[in-house]
């Protein structure tokens, strides 16, 4: 069993709310070594009844931008900051946000991705620890610390906003280039998939 095996959790009661509403946890998906790492919020309903992140229509919008950059889904890792659907699809609370973090940091620490791209406001604000403005500050990077690991994160908007908003599509798209850049898969530096060719 690998480490990131052992890092996915089977059990949890630690938010009454989730527990009530999840149909499973939603752990993260992808390699053990990905230099890409995309954060989302939490499981939606395709989520909650598929077991796995961003396999919804925003998962769609992500496989496509990726795909768009010679990125395969099955090269990255995808997670979320809450690993149970919210009821009715709200945000997570804070407490909730919380109370899932360490499940989040050990993950993150683990990986050790050369970049973590937070997908919309939660993430965030939840990595960063400052409120953010996503609209202004997509393509934002910034340095964090995990258990003492630094790693660095790329602001994005949500793959949903792009669905709400068609003119949000080029900011979108455009912060995940400059993911693949920083990866170093663009170049052909990682050992990332690259789709080119086929
Ligand atoms: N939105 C998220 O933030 N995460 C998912 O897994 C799906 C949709």
């Amino acid at each position: 069993m690998s480490e990131m095996d052992e890092l996915c959790i089977t059990e949890c009661t630690r938010c009454p709310a989730l527990v009530d509403s999840r149909s499973r946890i939603v752990n993260g998906t992808g390699p053990d070594d990905a230099d890409l790492v995309f954060v989302g919020e939490g499981p939606g309903a395709q989520e909650d009844s598929q077991g796995e992140p961003f396999v919804g229509r925003s998962g769609t919008v992500l496989d496509d931008a990726l795909r768009d950059v010679g990125i395969a889904r099955e090269d990255v890792r995808i997670t979320n900051c809450v690993r149970c659907r919210p009821p009715d699809n709200r945000d997570p609370t804070k407490d909730e946000l919380e109370s899932c973090r360490g499940y989040l940091e050990a993950e993150l620490a683990a990986l050790d991705p050369a970049v973590i791209v937070t997908l919309g406001k939660v993430p965030s604000e939840h990595l960063l620890g400052r409120s953010v403005a996503v609209t202004n500050e997509a393509g934002t990077l910034e340095d964090i610390r995990v258990d003492g690991t630094p790693l660095r994160v790329l602001i994005c908007l949500h793959p949903a906003a792009t669905l709400y908003d068609r003119s949000q599509s080029t900011t979108f798209e455009e912060t995940i280039v400059q993911a693949a850049d920083l990866a170093g898969v663009a170049d052909g530096e990682s050992g990332q998939t690259r789709l080119d060719g086929f």
